[in-house]
């Protein structure tokens, strides 16, 4: 399988990149914030708990994330292979997808670091508030998620480059230009 981490602080272009990748590579796409979101639309119980941490740009629990990854993953077995959107955002999370790719007989295969400066970030969620309707594309909230990305989802940089399959690729620039890096890197790893 070719399992790709797309990775960065919030606004990074994550999504963005998502919709590319997957029409080019074939793959399947796990967004753990959409199916949060999901989650909340349906009025369950994981949406309940998930409405109170993401309005507040906190995290929600690994071991909530982690069990929603682990029935997803069960559910694309045979898969050509999975782009990870928005997870791990903790290390702990980083190991246990080393735990359940492995029982696959699988493994990370790159991770893509979209590099963006701050100030840019909080411009564009600013911008993409205007319209998102998301309750956490306000300014306050948006601080608050990239002071969490720092201090709890940076570490998976260094979790991943220990694992030599870390690309940092400039996200600031034309969406295709971006996408270009990133296929080459994709394309590296395979
Ligand atoms: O990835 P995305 O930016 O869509 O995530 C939105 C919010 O969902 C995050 O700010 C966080 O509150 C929550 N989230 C989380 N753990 C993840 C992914 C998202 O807590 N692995
Ligand atoms: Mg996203």
């Amino acid at each position: 399988m070719l399992n790709v981490v797309i990775f960065g602080p919030p606004g990074s272009g994550k999504g963005t990149q998502s919709e590319n990748i997957i029409e080019k590579f074939n793959l399947a796409h796990i967004s753990t914030g959409d199916l949060l979101r999901a989650e909340i639309s349906g009025h369950t119980q994981l949406g309940t708990i998930a409405k109170s941490f993401i309005d507040k740009g906190e995290l929600v629990p690994d071991e909530t994330i982690i069990g929603m990854i682990d029935n997803k993953i069960e559910s694309l077995v045979g898969a050509k292979g999975v782009i990870f959107d928005g997870f791990p955002r903790t290390v702990a999370q980083a190991e246990a997808l080393e735990e359940l790719l492995a029982e696959h007989n699988s493994k990370v295969s790159v991770m893509v670091n979209l590099e963006v400066p701050k100030e840019e970030l909080v411009e564009r969620l600013l911008k993409r508030g205007e319209t998102s309707g998301r309750s956490d594309d306000n300014l306050e909230t948006i601080e608050k998620r990239i002071s969490v990305y720092e201090s709890q989802t940076s570490p998976v940089i260094d979790f991943y480059k220990a694992k030599k399959v870390y690309k940092a690729i400039q996200g600031v620039g034309s969406v295709d230009g971006i996408f270009e890096s990133i296929s080459a890197a994709i394309e590296g790893a395979k």
